[in-house]
């Protein structure tokens, strides 16, 4: 016996009718934005083993602003910037970037699709730092260093580049700074919850003034030419969300290995 949400989405999905016309947040919704920093908190706070140097994740208007004017082009790949930190970001060094996509529209919950980068913990081991199939949203979600995030969340009417030619929607959320670098474990445990932290200890994360307070406002980036929903998408047809994370791979050796 289906239930009436689930019969309504069904319906959405065989009649695509404006009946079912979801309106997605802007970058600029106070409750979009808590939702994502708090789902990216609570994953943060939960690792286990427990973090001794996780900060406290903030939200920061430069990185959604970046995310959104990513996204508004309806491709499922990476932000082609990212590696030019100054075309990303006005201050932090190296953003980081997870997508989610996937179709009709109305599959698209902010909860859920972080969450779906969360539950790669559960193909992740710690203890090794290794995958066994795709967990770089999850080792973003709770890279220790990063303490920015911004997203965004686009609909694409004629379909998403690399991924449906059908309407579609887009979550793009950017970090700073980046994470996945190097192969290096997403945190240290050695000593137990908030023993490295500088600053005060908030539900297992480290949290300072200081780092909440760093703002960026009127950013713009150079590459942001507005207009530009694909109409070109090349047909890959995966009913399920799909995401991608980025990783930063540099010439350095990691600490942790
Ligand atoms: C975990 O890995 C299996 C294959 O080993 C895969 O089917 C599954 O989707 C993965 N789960 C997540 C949450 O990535
Ligand atoms: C971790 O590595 C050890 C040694 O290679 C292996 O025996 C073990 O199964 C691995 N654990 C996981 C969860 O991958």
């Amino acid at each position: 016996m289906r239930s009436a949400v689930e019969r309504l989405l069904w319906a959405c999905i065989i009649l695509d009718s404006g009946v079912c016309s979801i309106s997605l947040p802007e970058i600029s919704d106070l409750k979009f934005i808590e939702e994502c920093v708090k789902e990216h908190n609570w994953a943060r706070s939960s690792v286990s083993p427990p973090a001794t140097d996780m900060l406290y994740m903030t939200w920061d208007e430069a990185l959604a602003i970046t995310a959104k004017a990513w996204a508004k082009r309806c491709i499922f790949d990476h932000n082609i910037y990212l590696k030019d930190a100054p075309r990303v970001h006005p201050t932090y060094s190296s953003v980081g970037e997870n997508i989610w996509t996937a179709y009709p529209p109305s599959q698209f919950n902010t909860a859920r699709a972080i969450k779906s980068w969360v539950d790669e913990v559960n193909n992740y081991s710690y203890q090794n730092n290794s995958c066994n199939h795709v967990c770089g949203h999850y080792t973003q979600v709770v890279w220790a260093s990063t303490y920015k995030v911004g997203c965004a969340v686009q609909l694409c009417p004629d379909g998403i580049k690399y991924f449906a030619n059908k309407k579609g929607v887009l979550f793009v959320c950017n970090y700073a700074t980046a994470g996945n670098i190097n192969r290096r474990r997403p945190y240290a445990s050695q000593g137990g919850a908030c023993s490295r932290c500088s600053g005060t200890c908030e539900n297992k994360l480290c949290r300072s003034a200081e780092r909440d307070s760093q703002k960026s406002y009127n950013w713009s980036p150079d590459w942001d030419t507005s207009d530009t929903s694909s109409s070109s998408s090349v047909s890959i047809l995966i009913a399920r969300p799909v995401a991608l994370s980025f990783t930063f791979i540099t010439a350095q050796q990691g600490a942790d290995g």
